[in-house]
């Protein structure tokens, strides 16, 4: 662990300045929470639009008193059975987290991260660390230090790099502040997981006439620049759907990109095949996931034509989500 930079870190956020930590989920753009001057430069150097809030890092309960207004019970059992951990918690905000973390909402989102290095980081500063993704607004999200530098260069003061990090998936975001819990955004804290401590757990809906809960999730996101098609049904059927589709495009002179797994990879080597790990293996897939989409962009490719996830049970269903989102709804049922 890299003692020097985490000391260097922590002043910077204290001045005011933006610090990019590695995070057992994905890499993160942090400002001291308390300064609206700071947190400005976070959604200037993603290009991030200003109605979506922030999650607000924590690393003690103390910290985590100044931020919200009170804890339910409920969240406070997420708390102990997550904390550190993937899991996001949507509570009342106190009235001196400013308006910009929160894009004007009285509730908060806070976290406590699951790495040695955030921990320290946000210890050493003394302040709640509003950050999100290390990406450019729309981008897949870092995994590693790399994609931070090659995403946000010089907007961000320092990148400390901890090598990949563990998960590759954001965090889950539960909303605590209704009568039941409500699963904002699916991750590596699984709806299973949940339920087993507080009982049921609703999903938040897509309907069009209800307001957008989590503003984030109104936004094309994780996309790479050529079109992704996220093709679902039985795993030979996809692939002799995407090999039927891939010679197509090939013949029109089109560069193809395919998703898929180390079992089928073979079968593509006549396009540009890039695996997410084993088929039954979904933490190798997740982890993987928005590196290999990166790749996509290095590579050129002109389409993109994915395998979705085979399982929406546990971590299936954070992965399945992730996808579909990188296809912006381009999806082949076959
Ligand atoms: O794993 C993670 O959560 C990473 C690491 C760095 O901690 N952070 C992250 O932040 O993914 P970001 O900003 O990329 O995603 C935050 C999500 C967005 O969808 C946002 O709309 C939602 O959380 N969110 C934040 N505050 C909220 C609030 N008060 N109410 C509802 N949704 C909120
Ligand atoms: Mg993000």
């Amino acid at each position: 662990m890299n003692q020097r930079q985490i000391a260097l870190g922590a002043e910077y956020l204290r001045q005011g300045r933006l610090v990019a930590f590695p995070t057992e989920t994905v890499y993160g753009l942090g400002a001291n929470a308390w300064d609206a001057a700071a947190v400005r430069q976070i959604f200037a150097a993603k290009g991030r639009p200003a109605d979506n809030p922030l999650i607000v890092h924590i690393a003690d309960y103390a910290t985590l008193d100044q931020v919200v207004d009170h804890i339910p019970p409920a969240a406070c059992a997420l708390m102990q059975a997550f904390w550190p951990g993937p899991l996001s918690l949507v509570l009342p905000k106190k009235k001196q987290v400013p308006a910009i973390v929160t894009a004007g909402l009285d509730t908060v989102a806070v976290r406590w991260p699951n790495h040695p290095v955030a921990e320290a980081l946000i210890r050493q500063a003394q302040v709640p660390v509003a950050a999100p993704s290390a990406n450019r607004s729309g981008r897949p999200s870092p995994t590693l230090a790399q994609h931070v530098a090659a995403d946000l260069g010089e907007a961000v003061d320092l990148i400390i790099d901890a090598g990949m990090v563990a998960i590759g998936l954001e965090s889950t975001v539960v909303d605590m502040t209704g009568s039941e819990p409500i699963l904002l955004r699916p991750g590596a804290v699984t709806i299973e997981d949940l339920t087993k401590i507080v009982g049921p757990v609703s999903r938040a809906g897509y309907a069009p006439e209800q307001p957008v809960r989590s503003p984030g999730m109104k936004y094309a996101h994780y996309a790479p620049q050529a079109p992704l098609y996220l093709y679902l049904g039985e795993p030979s059927t996809v692939v002799q759907a995407q090999l039927g589709k891939a010679a197509e495009l090939a013949s029109q002179n089109q560069r193809v990109g395919i998703l898929t797994y180390d079992q089928f990879a073979a079968k593509f080597s006549a396009y540009t095949p890039l695996s997410l790990g084993q088929y039954d293996e979904p933490a190798q897939a997740a982890q993987k996931l928005y590196q290999q989409l990166r790749r996509f962009d290095e590579l050129n490719v002109d389409v993109i034509l994915a395998h979705g996830y085979p399982s929406e049970a546990g971590l299936g269903l954070a992965l399945q989500n992730r996808l579909i989102k990188a296809a912006g709804f381009r999806l082949v049922w076959v």
